[in-house]
Order: structure tokens, then C-alpha cells, then sequence
């Protein structure tokens, strides 16, 4: 049954085909919540009542990431009705299932009736980009970089890493931090090697679901420390390509900080789709992120944005919040450069913790507190890349009308 129709248990609309009337959805739409098609909690709809609703509040639904509604950018959609809950599977074209999570809480208390959205992703390359030898199984690579160094980059990249996967994404890391590889520890992984079975093409190692490759699993953290630039290079360049990737939608890396020679290197080797900047509200770490920023530019990498990391402490005896170092540094900075601030995390004992331990707690809690901003975050990143660089996105793509 489609949307609208009077009888039957499913619908089914291939938003390719254009099942749906675009003529009739308002891009200028300003509800922002399901709450706004419907009032009445109360009332006792029929099964096509309800898919109205459902639907309408699909369409309506605005936020950065569905601009104009859920289903300008959904690929497939179909709904079954079992006893008294509503499925609804969607394909979709980057990780949401966390924010489609809360349409569905909203829709659940306007039907009176348990509405469950399960997200499949179906994740192309953006900007038609062909990734071509042992990289040919990602789909998308996005460098995580800052200008200053220890301001959480590394503990960031593999906390949005575990995000992603939460969030049904298939996702690999790569640690170009030649000097100082910190992603053995930080998944758990250090001293492990990787294996090859052809004693060419090594295999990436495997942390709970993350695939992981860095020149720590190759070489004693020691020596590396001593190499010289042309040496650093070619050791990356190595890992790059001779590391046999599986099918990924994403491969993170997490960039060597610093914005010096090897690291313009580094983004002109690797064929980036995009990169996002981490910095702390320290007027220092922001002065380095512009270099960061402007490093990306130069190479013609699209920065996608700036996380925040540190951004404020909660104390926690008594909840209060304060500013270790500054406050509002990377929202100014985001408005200055024109870029997306994609997300704030906090000074959090638990994160450095778990950073120490090497274990995200996203892989045991994907529903906590600290894993929904991770969560949140790599929401925005994968969004912000489908919708500012790929071209079947609404707002860089013009969408065929039909009758
Ligand atoms: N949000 C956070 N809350 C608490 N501690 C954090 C947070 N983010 C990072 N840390 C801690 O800060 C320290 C530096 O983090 P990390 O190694 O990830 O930084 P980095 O930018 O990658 O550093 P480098 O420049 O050396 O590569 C680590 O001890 C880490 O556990
Ligand atoms: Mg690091």
C-alpha cells in the first residue's frame, strides 16, 4: 500500500521512481519536529490515518542533515504494520538512524502506537570519486586533522569511528601519525601485528568491528620517532597502499598534527573526499586549526567542519559547568571561516579513561550519554559529506519533478 492509499498492510515507495508528488513538498517547510503534523495523542487513527501521519512527518521534518525532510534523500522505503506496531525500513544514503530514532519516539506518542525506523545505508563514493587499487572497498576516505597537537584528535577519530558503527556504517581507521601512532592503544591493539598471506599486501587488524591499520603494528613506536621526513613518507605511503582494505562505507584518518610538509603531503597522497578539524576553544589550538583549515585549501580538500573538543566540564559532584580552556573559541571561529562547527565534546574523565584503557565505551553503551555526541557527531560529518559534496544531494542537485 502506498502512502495514502485506503486498505492493505505496506507500502512501499522507491524514491527513485518518484512514488511520492515532489511538486508538493515544501522545501521552506518550518516544522521541526512530528509533533507539528499532529496534535491528537488521543484520537484513534485507522492504518492509513497513521501512515499519513508517518509520512507527513517524514516530509516535514527539517534539521542540517534533512534540510528538506527525510524523504528528498531516502533511496527506499517501506512500511508494515504488525498488531500494534508500525515498521518502518528505510535505505538511506548516509548514517541517521539516531536521529530518525527521535521522529520515531515523537511519532510513537502522537499514534499511540510503537513506530520503529530501522535504517539500512546504502553508501556510495561522493564527488563520483573512483578509489582505485588496494583503496578501490572505500567508498569514502575523510581525514581528521588539527594544527595543534594533543588536543584530542586521535581519541576523537576512534570514538567517531565506533559512532559509525553504531550507526550501521561498515568503517576502517587508518593511523597516519608516523611519529607517534597512538591508535594501537587506543583500541586495545597494542603489539599486534597484521598478517599477510601473500607477504606483499597486509590485512588491517580488526578491534570490535573497526578495522584499523597503522605503522605502530609495523614498527617499534621507538624507531619510528627518529625518522626523517622522505623516511616518514614512504613508510605511510607503504601503508596506504599496501594495506588490503574490505568493503568500507568510511576510512578515517587520523592525520599527524601540525600543518608542516609532511602533512600537505600526506593530504595530497591520499585521495581525501573531505576533512574535518579538531580543535580545542584555546585561542592557541584555534590559531593552529586556521592553518589546518588553510592547509586543506590549498590542496582543494573540502573542510567539512570543526569539532570542539574540551569544550566544557561538568563536575561531576555537583553538575556545575565551566570553561577549562575558553568558551565559544570554535563557534566564532566556524561563523569567522564559514565552516560547520559539527559538534562539542566535553572534558570527560571517562573519555580519557577509556582512552587509556582502549576501549571506547561506545562498543559497550552506543546508547550513553557520551556516545550519543560521538554519535551525533559522525551524524553530522557523513551528512554534511553527502549533502555539501555528493551529487545527488538536495541542495548541490536539482530534483526531477513529476506529476
Ligand atoms: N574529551 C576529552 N576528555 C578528556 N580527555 C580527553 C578528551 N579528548 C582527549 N583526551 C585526552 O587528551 C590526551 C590527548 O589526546 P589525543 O592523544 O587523542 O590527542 P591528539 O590530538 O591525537 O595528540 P597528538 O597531537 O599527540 O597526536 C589523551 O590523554 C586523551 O585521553
Ligand atoms: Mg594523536
Amino acid at each position: 500500500m502506498r502512502f495514502g492509499d485506503e486498505e492493505g498492510e505496506e507500502i512501499a515507495v522507491d524514491i527513485k521512481n518518484k512514488c511520492f508528488d515532489k511538486k508538493k513538498h515544501n522545501a521552506q517547510s518550518t516544522a521541526n519536529s512530528p509533533e507539528s503534523v499532529s496534535s491528537s495523542a488521543e484520537l484513534t487513527l485507522s492504518s492509513s490515518e497513521s501512515l499519513q501521519v508517518i509520512k507527513a512527518a517524514l516530509q516535514n521534518y527539517s534539521s542540517n542533515n534533512f534540510p528538506q525532510g527525510v524523504l528528498s534523500v531516502c533511496l527506499h522505503i517501506d512500511v508494515k504494520e504488525q498488531q500494534q506496531n508500525i515498521n518502518v525500513n528505510l535505505v538511506m544514503p548516509f548514517p541517521c538512524q539516531g536521529e530518525l530514532e527521535e521522529i520515531a519516539a515523537n511519532l510513537t506518542d502522537t499514534l499511540a502506537q510503537s513506530v520503529v525506523f530501522n535504517v539500512q545505508l546504502k553508501i556510495d563514493s561522493v564527488r563520483g570519486f573512483s578509489l582505485k587499487g588496494s583503496q578501490q572497498n572505500i567508498a569514502n576516505i575523510i581525514a581528521v586533522a588539527s594544527g595543534k597537537g594533543g588536543v584530542g584528535k586521535s581519541t576523537t577519530t576512534v570514538n567517531l569511528a565506533y559512532a559509525l558503527i553504531a550507526e550501521g556504517a561498515k568503517v576502517g581507521i587508518l593511523d597516519a601519525d608516523i611519529y607517534g601512532p597512538s591508535v594501537p592503544t587506543l583500541i586495545g591493539l597494542k603489539g599486534a601485528k597484521p598478517r599477510s598471506t601473500d607477504g606483499k599486501l597486509m590485512t588491517p587488524l580488526m578491534a570490535h568491528g573497526l578495522h584499523a591499520m597503522s605503522i605502530g603494528f609495523l614498527v617499534d613506536e621507538n624507531d619510528a620517532t627518529v625518522w626523517r621526513g622522505p623516511m616518514a613518507s614512504g613508510a605511510f605511503h607503504q601503508l596506504l597502499n599496501e594495506t588490503i582494505w574490505p568493503e568500507l562505507d568510511y576510512l578515517l584518518i587520523d592525520m599527524p598534527p601540525g600543518t608542516g610538509d609532511i602533512q600537505l603531503t600526506l593530504a595530497q597522497k591520499v585521495p581525501v573526499a573531505a576533512a574535518v578539524i579538531v580543535t580545542t576553544p584555546q585561542d592557541i589550538a584555534l590559531d593552529d586549526a586556521v592553518k589546518g583549515i588553510t592547509m586543506f585549501d590549498k590542496v582543494q580538500v573540502p573542510v567539512l567542519g570543526l569539532i570542539e573538543n574540551m569544550s566544557y566540564h561538568v563536575c561531576e559532584n555537583c553538575g556545575h559547568e565551566s570553561h577549562i580552556f575558553g568558551q565559544s573559541g570554535g563557534v566564532l571561529m566556524a561563523q569567522k571561516k564559514q565552516i560547520d562547527l559539527l559538534g562539542q565534546l566535553p572534558l570527560n574523565i571517562d573519555i580519557r579513561q577509556d582512552a587509556d584503557f582502549g576501549q571506547s565505551d561506545i562498543i559497550e553503551n552506543s546508547a550513553g550519554e557520551i556516545a550519543s555526541l560521538y554519535r551525533r557527531i559522525a551524524r553530522n560529518i557523513t551528512g554534511q559529506l553527502f549533502l555539501q559534496l555528493d551529487k545527488r544531494s538536495p541542495l548541490t542537485a536539482s530534483i526531477e519533478e513529476t506529476e
